[in-house]
């Protein structure tokens, strides 16, 4: 038999699902997609079905292999990238999940954190497991959306506390349906994934007794911490016996795929958020600024590496909402060319704090804010402001970031489904005043999946051989001088002033 040639990875964003051949050069062979159901049974709840994204993966697998004409036997390794801290759990025996899955957006547990925030202390603080995890205590992560099903769905903690109940990032549920599920599925999430859930160890890498007791969490929920780049298990059914070799969370994935493997390296990824991770080494850095610390990747027994994050929960899903919502536009791609019917943002400016803000501002008191109207505005200023908000929240985060490394970025690289857009990476270069490049493989998510499970089986020989994969394919440089940068931000700065303070 001959030596299988491609990699496959499966990337489960939070609003589709994809599955992409790669060869060994990094080139796309085949692609299958599907849209994920968006759930929204209240306001601020957010949910999906396992069992759609798992029936999901299975179908955008055949699309993908039926794509490039491959079978099984073809593909050397699995890996597996995700929407991080979206939570899953389902009984160990049957495989059926006992609640929706839910999702990173989703604001529900705001009074458990506000609960665990204040738990035998005089004075709430919400930074009081940040040394140990990176982060703060807030509804984004998935300690208190383990919490809220343990709460909240009949007999779940009593089955939790009895053994019989898995939880699991969307990485841990799709490795456990692909290895076998309830008849056999192995049960493990990678460093990357369990960095967002509040219970790890940044340091140690394994999940702490004090954080699981503050939340009250079952150790026996809990999947097994392994490397982002080994063999977990082979897979059954239509990659039969190929094995699962790679997880990553995406944005770490994006990482990867674009080659910003050592310390100083990083990228900005325009998904349903926008996410800039800044890689710094094997050190563990500790924000002053409104970032997260995260675990970057780990290949196999290496120390692991770690990076500063700037999350923000609303770039592309803000045109999402604005087709789906509002109906200004009927895809997403139209809003480019209806922002570009006229000349500038007519005044308006759009505050997108659907789930209050994210980094480096952590306000969960804030809501979405359109401010600036007038009778001169109309929908295509609307829709300008709208891609001006995801270039002002990243002009927020690259500066967070700035200072927390003292090493400003000269340049900034770029992916995602928005980095089409000409329109906002002009004028995100612009509000950067740095370049903002992208590279050949735009799909770095998917490859940097792919990547990781690829080293792990030999198919590739280590991060240099990746490195020299990686090529440059567009840039975008500043057009506008500082006085008018400054201008701008300062006016966004008023906009983000009217939308705090919101929820009591
Ligand atoms: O932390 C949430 C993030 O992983 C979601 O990514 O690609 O769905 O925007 P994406």
């Amino acid at each position: 038999m001959s030596t299988p040639q491609y990699v496959l990875a499966i990337d489960n964003g939070t609003t589709s699902i994809r599955a992409i051949i790669f060869d060994h050069a990094g080139a796309k062979i085949g692609t299958g997609q599907l849209e994920t159901t968006q759930i929204f049974p209240q306001s601020g709840w957010v949910e999906h079905d396992p069992v759609e994204i798992w029936n999901n993966t299975r179908k955008v697998i055949e699309l993908a292999l039926e794509q490039a004409s491959l079978t099984a036997s073809d593909i050397a390794a699995i890996g597996i990238t995700n929407q991080r801290e979206t939570t899953v759990i389902w009984d160990k025996t049957n495989g059926v999940p006992v609640y929706n899955a839910i999702v990173w957006q989703d604001t529900r547990t705001q009074s458990i954190i506000d609960q665990i925030a204040e738990k035998n202390l005089s004075e709430p603080d919400l930074n009081r497991f940040k040394s140990k995890t990176g982060l703060p205590l807030a509804t984004y992560f998935a300690a208190s959306k383990i919490v809220w099903i343990l709460e909240h769905v009949e007999d779940v903690r009593q089955r939790a506390e009895s053994g019989s109940l898995a939880f699991g990032t969307i990485d841990s549920w799709l490795v456990w349906n692909l290895t076998g599920g309830s008849s056999g599925g192995v049960h493990v999430t990678d460093v990357t994934n369990a960095s967002r859930t509040l219970l790890m160890d940044l340091e140690a890498l394994q999940w702490d007794p004090e954080l699981l007791s503050a939340f009250n969490i079952p150790p026996t929920l809990l999947p097994a911490i392994v490397s982002s780049s080994e063999i977990y298990g082979t897979a059954v059914e239509l990659l039969h016996g190929v094995p699962v070799a790679g997880i990553l969370g995406d944005q770490q994935a994006a990482t990867f795929g674009q080659a910003a493997f050592s310390q100083g390296e990083a990228k900005n990824t325009y998904g349903t958020g926008n996410f800039l991770i800044f890689n710094t080494g094997e050190e563990i850095v500790h924000s002053q600024n409104g970032l997260l610390t995260t675990v970057a990747y780990k290949l196999g027994n290496q120390p692991a590496h770690y990076a500063l994050e700037g999350s923000i929960a609303v770039t592309g899903s803000l045109i999402q909402w604005l087709r789906d919502n509002l109906g200004i536009i009927s895809s997403a791609s139209e809003v480019e060319t209806l922002a570009l019917s006229v000349p500038d943002n007519g005044g308006a400016y759009f505050v997108p704090a659907f789930s209050g803000l994210f980094a480096p501002r952590w306000r969960p008191d804030a809501r979405g804010a359109i401010v600036g109207l007038t009778r001169y505005v109309n929908k295509a200023h609307i829709a300008r402001a709208a891609l001006e908000a995801v270039a002002f929240q990243t002009r927020e985060v690259l500066d967070a970031t700035n200072a927390d490394t003292g090493v400003p970025l000269t340049e900034v690289r770029v992916d995602g489904g928005m980095i089409s857009n000409e329109l906002l990476m002009q004028f995100q270069a612009d509000l950067l005043g740095v370049p903002v490049i992208r590279p050949v493989v735009a799909e770095t998510t998917a490859l940097g999946a792919a990547y990781a499970a690829g080293l792990a089986v030999g198919f590739w020989s280590g991060t240099d051989e990746l490195r020299a994969l990686w090529q440059e394919h567009k840039r975008w440089t500043p057009q506008i001088d500082e006085e008018e940068r400054q201008k701008l931000l300062r006016v966004w700065n008023k906009a983000v002033e009217k939308s705090l303070n919101w929820i009591d």
